[in-house]
């Protein structure tokens, strides 16, 4: 339940100036080696999809993987990896998309979620929300239909929900 979910908080840590100075980062890995603590994390995330007939399970590299791989066991479906460039073997699809400073790239398999294979998107942080909106785009170049998003935690001063489409729903576990 909600109480559950919020006791997670103990598990993540605040390191000031990492990793850059005035950045304050929220650390999940004490949170990952803590085996209830990643269990109860990973049941929260699976629980509003349970009845969404999700199909896939897409993880951003590289901390989406981690959560997004548990995840898609526990939704009992398939896992597609969204890859920074220069990892995945041809034929690729890509998105390119803009940083804090300068652009990035996400990339996977040409054709992984053809037919409209209903897709849930899965990142351990929402920042300034260019990566989540990013994925977005590429699963529907893959092929796929994107039902929603997972995270585990959303840096709400940041504003990042508003880069992500407003009809698709966006569950985040955690705000900071
Ligand atoms: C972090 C985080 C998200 C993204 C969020 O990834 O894991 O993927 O940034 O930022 P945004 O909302 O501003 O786009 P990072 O690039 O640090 O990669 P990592 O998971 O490999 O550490
Ligand atoms: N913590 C972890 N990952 C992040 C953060 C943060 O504060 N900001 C962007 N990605």
């Amino acid at each position: 339940d909600e109480l559950d979910v919020d006791a997670l908080r103990a598990w993540i840590l605040d390191v000031p100036n990492f990793p850059s100075a005035g950045v304050l980062f929220r650390d999940v890995t004490p949170m990952l080696a803590d085996a209830e603590a990643f269990g109860r994390c990973i049941d929260a995330l699976a629980a509003p999809w349970q009845d969404a007939g999700v199909e896939a399970v897409c993880g951003i590299e590289s901390r989406g993987f981690i959560f997004g791989a548990a995840l898609a066991r526990r939704l009992e479906v398939g896992f597609v990896p969204l890859r920074k460039p220069g990892k995945l073997p041809p034929p690729l699809v890509e998105v390119e998309y803009a940083l804090e400073y300068g652009r990035d790239r996400l990339q996977a398999r040409s054709g992984i979620l053809d037919g409209g294979l209903r897709t849930l998107i899965v990142d351990d942080v929402l920042a300034t929300g260019g990566t989540l909106a990013a994925a977005h785009e590429l699963v529907t170049r893959l092929g796929g239909l994107t039902v929603g998003a997972g995270v585990v935690i959303e840096l709400s001063a940041l504003g990042g929900r508003a880069r992500w489409p407003r009809e698709l729903p966006l569950r985040a576990l955690l705000d900071y």
